[in-house]
């Protein structure tokens, strides 16, 4: 069983031998925190505290399993939102006492990294994986053997919350990141020429406010049509992301680069990934939406490997808002 409550999911899966989704559940908190622009913490805490029991059930009913069946519980520790991840491991703390179960503490991010290993068995080792969410944007050459090198991250904001923070600037709602994707195939990429910072440098770091606050001035100033404006923003996001990918498969020699996390969704980054690794013959994978997206499955399935390597925590396990994957 894998549940995680990091941020505004909550969400329990049961997985097979860390590959085959028995079940996967999510409830989305998304209307919650709509009015807001934005996810609420404290009421995610609340959410999360009235769904955990009901989806937890429902994901052994859909699986057709009891507790019995169970050989592991495992939940999202770090990082994420304190009082929503404190909702998890309590809840896990408790069923895996109760069943007398093993208990594990997972960091998110390998679940993220881990998704697309869940549906492409034959990934190749080192590969890059490339995490885009609403919260976190990392760049990490991942080994066998579960371990990896951080290769690079976002000095400021996340790709995903730029998406859903230039989508608040176009009066688009929340959260931004498909709208903005559809609107922007209309659009004309090329129209405003937003900057695209961090690009040239010599790392594999990202920095995404830049871009954000120049849609914003350029929103004030110019009523030019939405379309355009989402479509040359996402040239900007992608052009980077797409880059600094690119440039880590190349200095490692890795043959395949991975794509996870909800921005993962996004049309352009997908297919600007795809022709650009295709030109030096790497691959790229990602896994279906609901595996990209935050879900217990990917939490179950990272579990199950660091299980086998030996890991167990006590009944003392904490959560952290911080976790780094070093
Ligand atoms: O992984 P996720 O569900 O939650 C976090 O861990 O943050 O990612 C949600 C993020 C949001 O910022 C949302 O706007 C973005 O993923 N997103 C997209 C698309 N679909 C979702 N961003 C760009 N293009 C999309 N098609
Ligand atoms: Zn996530």
């Amino acid at each position: 069983l894998g549940i995680d409550t990091s941020c505004d999911e909550t969400a329990a899966a049961v997985v097979a031998d860390g590959r085959e989704v028995l079940s996967n559940i999510v409830a989305s908190q998304v209307e919650t925190h709509q009015e807001y622009g934005g996810v609420v913490p404290e009421l995610a805490s609340r959410k999360h505290i009235e769904a955990i029991n009901y989806i937890v059930s429902r994901s052994l009913a859909e699986a057709g399993v009891t507790f019995k069946d169970l050989e592991a519980i495992a939940v999202t520790n770090r990082p994420g939102l304190i009082g929503a991840l404190l909702v998890g491991v309590a809840a896990a703390k408790s069923l895996a006492y109760c069943h007398n179960l093993p208990l594990l503490g997972i960091n998110h991010i390998e679940g993220h990294i881990y998704a697309p290993c869940m549906v492409h068995d034959a990934l190749p080792f080192p590969h890059i994986c490339l995490t885009v969410s609403g919260g976190h944007t990392l760049l990490v050459e991942v080994h066998e053997g579960w371990q990896y090198k951080v290769l690079g991250s976002t000095q400021d904001d996340a790709a995903g919350e730029v998406y859903d923070k230039v989508a608040k600037y176009l009066g688009l709602g929340f959260p931004g990141g498909k709208v903005i994707d559809d609107l922007a195939q209309k659009g004309n990429p090329s129209a405003v020429k937003f900057p695209r910072p961090m690009r040239n440098t010599d790392d594999y770091q990202f920095s995404f406010s830049g871009i954000k606050t120049s849609v914003r001035y350029f929103v004030e100033k110019a009523r030019r049509a939405g379309l355009h404006i989402a479509a040359s923003f996402q040239a900007a996001v992608v052009d980077v992301l797409v880059y600094k990918s690119l440039r880590a498969v190349k200095a490692t020699g890795a043959a395949a680069i991975t794509l996870t996390g909800g921005v993962a969704a996004n049309s352009h980054l997908r297919a600007s990934l795809k022709l650009a690794a295709a030109e030096i013959g790497a691959e790229v994978y990602y896994p279906p939406m609901n595996l990209c997206t935050d879900n217990g499955a990917m939490i179950a399935g990272i579990a199950y490997q660091k299980y086998q390597q030996g890991l167990r925590d006590g009944l003392s396990l904490n959560a952290t808002p911080k976790g780094s994957i070093f």
